[in-house]
């Protein structure tokens, strides 16, 4: 499974690099404006720090207008991706942009129905937002079961990208499922790593490491 990281923030992309743990990155527009800085300077330092896929958010309505923005953004690096929401103007655009070799991530999916339609629209990525479905008392994860099994029964390419995933766990059912990529927020990565027994055993061998002699 892909690790792509979930934000806007540069540091915590650089970070997150170091471990090995950046194969992409996706960002929104909440995302961006979390950062402060505009969005021109967001994406530049983005692009200049990473090689894999990089999804950036169309934030027009209508097909003709994502698909502008979707080739302007495009010219920011041949790594970007254009995040289209899953709407018939969304899709429409989808089509468009993937038919000119551009990558697009269809955003917002809750349903099989729409992650379907964004297969048949040719999407590079759909995004699932399962936290977004837990949050309302649906089971996000099923769905992407469900995606999974549907892409599998027609080999379909569009690669399942788990998103608005929110705790470790909702990470590790995404690998046990086969997900393609999961899109993981910083502090996410942090409580993958942490484990309160490696702690302790560090603490351990450090005390006893001092008892020996010279
Ligand atoms: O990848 C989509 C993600 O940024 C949305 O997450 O936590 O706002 O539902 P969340």
């Amino acid at each position: 499974m892909k690790f792509f990281i979930d934000t806007a923030k540069i540091e915590e992309i650089r970070e997150a690099k170091m471990m090995g743990l950046v194969d992409g990155v996706t960002t929104n527009p909440s995302l961006v404006s979390q950062t402060g800085r505009t969005f021109e300077e967001v994406v530049r330092d983005i692009v200049a720090e990473v090689d894999g896929p990089i999804s950036l958010e169309a934030v027009s309505t209508q097909a003709e207008e994502i698909i502008a923005e979707g080739r302007k953004l495009a010219t920011y690096g041949k790594n970007v991706v254009i995040k289209c929401p899953l709407t018939v103007d969304g899709l429409k655009a989808c089509r468009a942009l993937t038919s000119e070799g551009i990558g697009v991530n269809v955003t917002l999916c809750f349903s099989p129905s729409q992650a379907l339609l964004a297969a048949k629209a040719n999407a590079t990525y759909i995004s699932p937002f399962i936290g977004r479905l837990d949050d309302i008392s649906h089971h996000g994860m099923e769905l992407v079961r469900q995606i999974l099994t549907i892409y599998r029964n027609y080999q379909f390419k569009t690669q399942v990208l788990v998103a608005s995933i929110r705790h470790p766990l909702h990470v590790v059912e995404a690998a046990l499922l086969g997900a393609d990529v999961a899109t993981i927020p910083f502090a996410v990565i942090k409580r993958l790593v942490n484990h309160p027994l490696t702690d302790v055993g560090i603490e351990r061998f450090l005390k006893d490491w001092q008892k020996v002699p010279g």
